[in-house]
């Protein structure tokens, strides 16, 4: 059965003591809380992953990096390798999260040789994607959707998807306020899992987590979650916050 998840990406916010608070804060709020089915992880910056995988011990808090570069080593000044994030308990990469994408220019084609090193490297995988506000205002979102994903993981072995994990971002409701309306997420999410289904079938469609990401709050989770097609969400902004985030957590 797929699980639920709630992961916070922080980019590029907290230094190392406001890392170490919100960590703590975390992990003692979910300490709390029955988790159920569902994973909490959270992306802090690369420079403190090593002291946010070890406050995270021996609690149900999951560490993830926010990117990482597709090789194995050598001259690429500035980046990190699986290798090195597997070396400091890192088990887990978000990728292709548009901001990469717009900002960084990474391609479908980078993007799908970056997920071959992070599976090679047994990272798992939270694969970003979405449309953009021009995409659909021309009714295009779903053909924007449908070829990030084709172009990026759908020359992966089928097995590779237990390792994968989708976060539909639209890029407008991203750091707007502005969300999807629950109707909408649950929309493209089917649409997204039954892209899946075609390619790979019905069993592996049916386990992968598919999370709605973009200008998600403790007043909007749960509405959104309790589509069926909605295993969770990839919060920005609320994840910086330890009360909204737990409170985003519980909305399940
Ligand atoms: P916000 O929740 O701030 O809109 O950011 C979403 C996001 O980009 C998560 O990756």
């Amino acid at each position: 059965m797929r699980k639920n998840i709630v992961a916070g990406n922080w980019k590029m916010n907290n230094d190392l003591k406001a890392t170490s608070k919100l960590v703590k804060q975390i992990r003692k709020s979910i300490k709390k809380t029955d988790l159920k089915n569902t994973r909490v992880i959270i992306a802090p910056t690369f420079v403190n992953l090593t002291m946010a995988v070890k406050r995270s011990k021996k609690s149900k808090l999951e560490v993830a990096a926010q990117n990482m570069h597709q090789a194995e080593n050598g001259a690429f000044t500035g980046e990190i390798s699986a290798n090195m994030l597997k070396s400091v308990g890192v088990n887990i990469v978000v990728l292709g999260h548009s901001e990469r994408r717009a900002y960084f220019g990474e391609t479908d084609a980078l993007l799908a040789e970056k997920v071959n090193a992070a599976l090679a490297h047994k990272l798992e995988v939270i694969f970003c994607f979405g449309e953009e506000l021009a995409d659909r205002k021309a009714g295009k979102q779903e053909t924007v959707v449908e070829s990030q994903i084709k172009n990026a993981l759908f020359h992966l072995e089928a097995t590779a998807f237990k390792k994968i994990v989708l976060a539909y971002e639209p890029v407008w409701a991203i750091g707007t306020g502005e969300t999807a309306s629950p109707e909408q997420a649950q929309d493209m999410h089917a649409f997204i899992r039954k892209t899946l289904a075609d390619k790979y079938g019905n069993d592996i469609a049916n386990n992968v987590s598919i999370l709605y990401g973009g200008s998600v709050k403790p007043e909007n989770a749960q509405e959104i979650f309790s589509k069926p097609d909605v295993d969770g969400g990839l919060i920005g902004g609320a994840a910086l916050k330890a009360e909204d985030f737990y409170e985003i957590v519980n909305a399940f």
